[in-house]
């Protein structure tokens, strides 16, 4: 069976954030349930070489003001189309942004020129004869595929997944012609979200089906506090949104064969210390009794870390230690830096993005902290489950569907993984601060939560027989 997902970033290719991880792993884990997955990618600077041979399966003279083709080709085990379009995708920065962080001004139209390709190898497929059953498309970057396959009267169905629903593709009506949307769907509802062009609005209203990605996140989406203005869209859905979480890829986050650490496992976990050892060095941090805490993240207001900010100098107090990870905000990044001026042997902070840094820094700490204010699933807390470093969470989203909280009936039965705050704010994070001090000087009992951490299961397996059964199903009521 054949499904076409469509997506903005993938692993091993290109990557901002965890939609890569989820979209680069999802072909694998499908492959086991019989489905052959494609996925339709544009073909950034620096893509196409990772990819090696390619040829061509689909072409255009004008993909809204440009030629463009499609290159088929192989990444590892996973088929991938790239749609090649100089015009829209050949950039010097990232796949959003420009080298000043600022976002392209034509982003609306770099997209949905993805998904306009996704509408056609719909409807005509590629010229080797490869014709989609069903398109799976991610975020707002996808979100125009359910509306063009209505629009053109193709008759393929559609799942969208929401990953992050504070990214929702807004723009001015204006614009409506430029990407090719009949403003009939505009007039009837399907796009117009306060007097704007909301894409993944209208995603969610033309799809057959709507997921996201953990059940938390699915119930928390009809909340206002949650929906960021689609609650009310959310609710008034035909279907409710089906929650399945993440998984991680097993293979590439494995700590025994990890090339990034020096490798250790849950049966013999001593060579863990080694790590913490080099992690305390490249931040040049000493090294004390107290936890070694780390963040790998985007700064954003997403994630909370105003907050860790806010509370560090009574968990330094406290005797803690920390290592941050990660670029955004710029005045979230120079509360760390000035942290790391303040405290140099307490903490480190190491600005940008680096893929084996981030590994040393989940088989090194002793926590990874994740106090977001929403999180849809998160997958910092998994690698720091599978490598060791006990999470310390938000209770919300994808966070509280993967962390048992060491409360007292969790630790009193030995099954806690993790830490949980009582509440998203700073002072909540604080309590969840000095309970990891307490617990972490409690070394028995650290290792049994380390160890439990360790010996969960977060591989793909269960979801991707659930997202194996979503597709089936959606193919059937779309037959029927
Ligand atoms: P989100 O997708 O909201 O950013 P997730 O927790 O789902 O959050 O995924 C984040 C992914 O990006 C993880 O794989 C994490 O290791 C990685 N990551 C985030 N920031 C960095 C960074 N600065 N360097 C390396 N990897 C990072
Ligand atoms: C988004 C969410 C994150 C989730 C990821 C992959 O970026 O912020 O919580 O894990 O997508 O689904």
């Amino acid at each position: 069976r054949r499904v076409l997902s469509v997506t903005s970033e993938c692993v091993p290719l290109i990557k901002t954030g965890g939609l890569a991880d989820v979209s680069g792993a999802l072909p694998g884990a499908l492959a086991a349930h019989g489905w052959d997955m494609r996925v339709l990618l544009p073909a950034y600077p620096g893509v196409a070489k990772k990819v090696g041979k390619t040829r061509v399966v689909w072409q255009s003279s004008d993909l809204f003001g440009g030629p463009a083709s499609v290159r088929i080709g192989r990444s590892g085990r996973m088929s991938v189309l790239l749609l090649d379009a100089p015009h829209l995708f050949s950039r010097d920065g990232g796949p959003y942004l420009d080298p000043q962080g600022r976002d392209y001004p034509d982003n609306p139209e770099r997209f949905a020129a993805l998904c306009w390709v996704a509408m056609e190898i719909a409807r005509d497929g590629l010229t080797d004869g490869w014709r989609p059953e069903l398109v799976h498309a991610h975020d707002w970057q996808g979100a125009l595929v359910p509306l063009y396959l209505r629009q053109h009267g193709v008759r393929v169905p559609s799942l969208l997944t929401i990953h992050n629903i504070a990214f929702q593709g807004l723009t001015q009506p204006e614009r409506l012609s430029r990407l090719r949307i009949d403003p009939e769907a505009f007039e009837q509802g399907h796009l117009e979200f306060w007097g704007k062009v909301g894409v993944l609005k209208a995603g969610m209203m033309c799809a057959d089906r709507v997921s996201t990605v953990s059940p938390r996140y699915a119930a928390e989406l009809s909340l206002p506090e949650f929906g960021m203005g689609l609650d009310g869209v959310i609710a008034a859905l035909n279907r409710p949104v089906v929650g399945i979480l993440n998984g991680i890829d097993l293979e590439v986050w494995n700590p025994e064969t990890d090339p990034a650490i020096t490798p250790f496992s849950a049966a013999r976990p001593a060579s863990r210390s080694k790590n913490r050892k080099a992690l305390l060095d490249r931040f040049g941090l000493e090294d004390g009794p107290g936890p070694l805490a780390a963040v790998v993240s985007r700064m954003t207001e997403q994630k909370g870390l105003d907050l860790l900010a806010e509370v560090l100098p009574g968990y330094i107090d406290a005797g803690g230690r920390l290592v941050v990870l990660g670029s955004g905000d710029p005045e979230i990044e120079k509360a760390f830096h000035d942290a790391a001026a303040r405290w140099p042997a307490q903490v480190g902070m190491a600005r940008g993005y680096d893929e084996p840094l981030s590994h040393l820094m989940y088989a090194g700490a002793d926590a990874m902290l994740v106090p977001s204010r929403f999180e849809p699933c998160g997958l910092t807390q998994l690698y720091g489950l599978r490598y060791g470093a006990v999470p310390l969470v938000a209770p919300t989203g994808g966070l509280a569907d993967t962390v048992i909280a060491a409360n007292p009936a969790a630790l009193g039965a030995g099954v806690a993984t993790g830490i949980m705050m009582s509440r998203i704010d700073a002072g909540g994070l604080y309590d969840a601060l000095m309970q990891l001090c307490t617990l972490h000087a409690a070394p028995t009992t650290f290792k049994q939560i380390q160890k439990n951490g360790m010996r969960a299961d977060f591989g793909w397996e269960r979801s991707a027989a659930a997202y194996a059964s979503l597709f089936s199903d959606i193919i059937t009521e779309a037959t029927e």
